[in-house]
């Protein structure tokens, strides 16, 4: 799997930024790069290109689905499904602190977010933050049973709001997690933003390479309300690109290509 850290490519990035696109390599002024830089930037570019939203989706039947499904940057939302029969293959269960006890399938993230969790929970011990994983990984049939219930319970206007339809969360991709604190109750309410947990997870996400994916003030964007407890891995250069600019995953892509 590809991974691409802020060391790695941020000297290169910089100038790529600046003249993104296929032309990248053939400027003059590449010439001059360190040859390794040239390279990891060369690749990332290209690593963008491949998963852009326009060249990772096929449609079939009417349902427009995902092609780059084990992707770090794979797209889910209203408009991007993953197959019913999708499951990563890598599934791990972080050894991070959850809300509740005993096994279940949704302490599992993808083993590249498994280690990145870690490392954000290590962090959050160091820095005195106490924080709790709820949710991770949830299969297709899951994913139903909780829509259908908060359509039931909610409606289904207020539920598509604020639950993913079945085929449409990132928590079947693997690379999602919900986290709470004792100070919110170990809910998943928009109040978690406003707990010092909350506030010490939108500042630090980032760093090890996750972004609060349903931001606030950016519903009409991601289809979603604010969820402050909602982290999805997407690499730490990716991270903090999205966060220091104040994008959404979609606009990130879509920007790239
Ligand atoms: N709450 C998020 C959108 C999900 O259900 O995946
Ligand atoms: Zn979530």
């Amino acid at each position: 799997m590809k991974s691409f850290t802020r060391k790695s490519i941020v000297s290169t990035i910089l100038i790529g930024s600046v003249v993104a696109g296929s032309a990248f390599t053939t400027l003059p002024f590449t010439k001059v790069m360190n040859p390794v830089a040239s390279a990891a930037s060369s690749s990332f570019t290209q690593f963008l290109h491949d998963n852009a939203p326009g060249r990772t989706i096929k449609t079939s039947g009417g349902l427009a689905t995902v092609t780059n499904l084990s992707s770090t940057v794979v797209l889910v939302n209203k408009k991007r499904n993953l197959p019913s029969t999708y499951a990563p293959q890598d599934l791990v269960v972080p050894n991070i602190p959850f809300s509740f006890s005993g096994s279940s399938p949704k302490k599992q993230m993808r083993k590249v977010a498994a280690t990145a969790i870690e490392n954000l929970f290590a962090a959050a011990k160091k820095d005195g933050i106490d924080i709790k994983a709820v949710s991770g990984y949830r299969s297709y049939a899951t994913q139903k049973s909780i829509f259908d219930r908060n359509a039931s319970i909610k409606g289904e206007a207020v539920a598509n709001k604020t639950s993913a339809r079945p085929g449409q969360s990132e928590h079947q991709t693997g690379l999602a997690m919900d986290i709470s604190s004792a100070s919110a109750g170990y809910d998943l309410q928009q109040s978690f933003g406003n707990t010092k947990e909350g506030k010490w997870l939108k500042a630090n996400a980032h760093k090890y390479g996750f972004i609060i994916r349903y931001g606030k003030d950016q519903e009409k964007l991601t289809g979603y309300s604010y969820e402050p407890w909602h982290v999805r891995y997407v690499g730490v250069y990716i991270a903090g690109e999205i966060t220091s600019q104040n994008l959404t995953l979609e606009q990130y892509l879509e920007r790239a290509k």
